[in-house]
């Protein structure tokens, strides 16, 4: 391994700047130089890099976003912009890559290191969780914590006006951050689309609870592929009859913060395993935790398979929500 590339790709989490810190000064451990690509794969098209050192990533640990930038790229997506990718990384004797970002990105990093036989490894980076072979994914344990700060806040005035809080967030149709959510923060029901389009059940919820005696309930939502769908449940709730439902759309917030203790150590861990994995020989997997043991699962493993939802999450939800 003459040099390792590296870039951030897909929606930013808190935690890839500790993962890229983790890369460069591993690889400098092992006297391995690393460039870093900016805005993901088109920077890699681009040409647009960054040769990174130790003390490049230092101070960086504790901060959300990406120093690299992140972004989705549609020159990428092309054969001509990746045969681009590939004579930059030829120019700058970049014999190996890591990929720090969700299922797209993977999907880009499998295509590529097939395509051009450059070895890819990659580190799962995003908010959702949604990456199957992995218990859990860079950055999402802080935006758990964002979540349920902010719902902890709504509950202070849900419960000062008896109103019902319909609270929406990330996810695009998974629903993970929902669930994990809902547990943490003792929500009414948690709304997948999907999974729950019917919304009586929501509603059946909600009138059972106020027969319990509860004046105020917050219900979690996970956005469609959209944000939104949370007014039309409002609005099914009041022509129902539930007076002030009230609609709260947590948005970008989500993926911004410093990352949590939890989202530095698993992002640190990573960063190593990967590079360590590339320098060994590795290409085509991604650097995975299940159950408290690494494992490198292969990019074309998981591709068009849908992480599972974790039912008992749900079950805990409900039961708990007396
Ligand atoms: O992939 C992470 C994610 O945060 C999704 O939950 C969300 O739907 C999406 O990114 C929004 O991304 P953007 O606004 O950057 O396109």
């Amino acid at each position: 391994m003459h040099k390792i590339g590296l870039l951030t790709s897909g929606g930013d989490a808190p935690g890839m700047n500790a993962a890229i810190r983790a890369v460069v000064r591993a690889s400098a451990g092992w006297n391995i130089p690393v460039v870093g690509f900016r805005r993901g794969f088109q920077g890699l098209c681009e040409g647009d890099y960054w040769a990174l050192t130790p003390r490049d990533v230092a101070n960086i640990i504790q901060r959300g976003g990406t120093i690299l930038k992140s972004g989705r790229s549609p020159t990428f997506l092309t054969p001509q912009g990746r045969q681009k990718a590939v004579e930059v990384l030829k120019s700058l004797n970049v014999t190996g890559l890591i990929v720090i970002g969700g299922d797209g990105s993977f999907r880009g990093a499998e295509i590529f290191q097939k395509e051009s036989g450059i070895p890819v490894v990659g580190i799962p980076g995003t908010i959702d969780n949604d990456i199957p072979g992995t218990d859990f994914t860079v950055g999402f344990d802080t935006a758990v914590s964002t979540i349920v700060q902010a719902v902890d806040r709504v509950r202070d005035t849900a419960d000062s006006h008896d109103r019902l809080f319909i609270i929406e967030v990330m996810g695009r149709r998974t629903p993970f951050l929902a669930l994990q959510s809902a547990v943490a923060c003792g929500a009414e029901d948690v709304v997948v689309p999907g999974l729950h389009d019917d919304f009586s059940r929501v509603l059946w919820r909600v009138q059972s609870a106020q027969q319990r005696g509860k004046r105020s309930s917050i219900i979690l939502v996970t956005e469609d592929n959209q944000p939104g769908l949370s007014y039309k449940l409002a609005e099914f709730l009041q022509n129902q009859g539930i007076p002030e439902v009230k609609v709260l759309i947590l948005g970008h917030q989500q993926r911004g913060g410093s990352p949590s203790p939890w989202d530095r150590w698993l992002a640190s861990k990573m960063g190593v395993l990967a590079t360590e994995w590339l320098i060994q020989g590795k290409s085509g997997v991604f650097v995975a935790y299940q159950k408290g043991n690494w494992v490198a699962v292969s990019f074309e493993e998981v591709q068009n398979v849908t992480k599972p939802m974790d039912w008992e999450l749900l079950d805990l939800c409900y039961r708990l929500a007396l």
